[in-house]
């Protein structure tokens, strides 16, 4: 299959973009790739690619941008129920801390994922992933931490499994056993880091071994906050994590700076995720290493709240950065990276060109698939977005609406447009 007559071609050619780097999009204009098996075997322009595979079926795209799939590196992909009620709090003056602290917030989600069963799991998952999909991700990281015991916490891990083999959506996994303290657990909150150390971690090793052989190991990820968990257990955590050859990851100073995202990138993490006060000397700490910061500028927005990633700090100081959409039940129930992406431009002043790479190439980094996943070059996946403009600098500008025509997902085409019907 060739498409061809793309305004712009988006390759994102060069690997991941640090620092001032970010939003090289390397733009072919009057673009085409030819994908064949799932990959994409030939990039150019329509005329190279249409002199040499003169046969090959074509796709017109129709003098729009062509660009690759977005990459979501951070997503609470999986749980139950909904805390609509909770939003009318926050609204009205109640911290997110604080909820938590009295029960609710994630706990209270942890209550109704317990008594979900696989199959309402899945059932309530299913939807997200569609709208995921259809506004453009081709990839999603996905988390557990709804269940902060073992037996809930590998059915979640169960359901995204098989959420991943059942739709054309690309999950990649995390455990986050360490998202909450539990409430069995309450008055002795080192107990469960132990826990998670000392009994959830080897079990998932083995547990991953038997169900999952055919999938690298997942990520681990800690919730380095007050009232969650102290730098000091989450250095426990993760060491044992990456003991047991597990990938690492961290939620860090969404609220307060405890130095998780030195912590992240001394133990060499992929991403240290959130990142809204984090200090200078972290910051540093960051650009010196291969860990990804990734932003998640719809938390703040969610939670309104007035302080979003640093991120020009960040690319002055020579980090990496992606953006994510985070999509959860209390924070941010979103699943739109073009959503993320207009956020980012407007509250973290990346240009639109700095987003787009942010949220495919650099977000691809932050899980270790940038030889695969997160632009358009030969041997890569064929995951890639017909947008229904004809300028990349749309993106960002235009919001709360879906610029996604077509998905080409592993090389199969899949629509968006309906258009208007009429019954009877
Ligand atoms: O990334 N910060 C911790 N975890 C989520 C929120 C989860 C929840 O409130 O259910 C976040 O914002
Ligand atoms: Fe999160």
């Amino acid at each position: 299959m060739l498409i061809h007559s793309a305004s712009q071609l988006l390759t994102l050619a060069g690997g991941p973009q640090r620092g001032k780097a970010l939003g090289s999009l390397g733009i072919i204009r009057d673009g085409a790739v030819l994908v064949r098996d799932e990959k994409i075997a030939a990039v150019g322009t329509t005329d190279e690619l249409r002199r040499a595979y003169p046969d090959e079926p074509t796709l017109d795209a129709g003098r729009c941008v062509l660009m690759p799939g977005f990459v979501d590196p951070h997503t609470h992909l999986v749980w139950a129920g909904d805390r609509a009620d909770e939003f009318e709090k926050k609204m009205a003056g109640t911290p997110y801390l604080d909820i938590l602290a009295a029960g609710g917030g994630i706990l209270s989600t942890v209550r109704a994922t317990r008594t979900a069963s696989l199959e309402t799991l899945m059932a309530e998952t299913r939807p997200r992933m569609l709208r995921m999909f259809r506004n453009g991700t081709t990839t999603a990281e996905a988390k557990t931490g709804y269940g902060l015991q073992t037996s809930t916490e590998l059915r979640l891990l169960k359901a995204l499994l098989a959420l991943h083999d059942e739709s054309p959506l690309d999950l990649v996994f995390t455990f986050l056993g360490a998202h909450a303290v539990p409430a069995e657990h309450k008055d002795n909150p080192q107990a469960y880091a132990d826990e998670v150390v000392n009994a959830m971690l080897p079990t998932l090793k083995e547990w991953w071994q038997t169900h999952a052989p055919r999938h690298a190991p997942p990520f681990v990820d800690v919730f380095c906050e007050t009232g969650a968990f102290t730098l000091e257990q989450s250095r426990q955590i993760l060491t044992q994590a990456a003991a047991l050859g597990f990938p690492l990851k961290i939620h860090a100073d969404e609220f307060d700076n405890l130095g998780g995202a030195a912590l992240a990138a001394e133990l060499g993490a992929a991403s240290a995720d959130h990142l809204v006060v984090t200090s200078d000397a972290d910051i540093q700490a960051l650009a010196k290493s291969e860990t990804v910061a990734v932003a998640l500028p719809c938390t703040p927005f969610g939670l309104a709240e007035g302080r979003y990633t640093p991120a020009q700090k960040l690319l002055e100081a020579d980090a990496l950065l992606a953006v994510a959409t985070d999509c959860n039940p209390g924070t941010s129930w979103n699943e739109s990276m073009q959503f993320a992406i207009a956020l980012a431009c407007r509250y973290m002043k990346l240009t639109p060109a700095q987003a787009i790479a942010a949220a495919t190439i650099n977000a691809a980094h932050a899980l270790r698939r940038a030889d695969s996943i997160g632009s358009i070059e030969v041997g890569k996946q064929a995951d890639m977005l017909i947008l229904s403009v004809n300028n990349y600098q749309q993106v960002g500008y235009r919001y709360g609406t879906n610029l996604v025509r077509h998905i080409v997902k592993r090389g199969q085409i899949y629509s968006v447009d309906v258009g208007y019907y009429r019954t009877a």
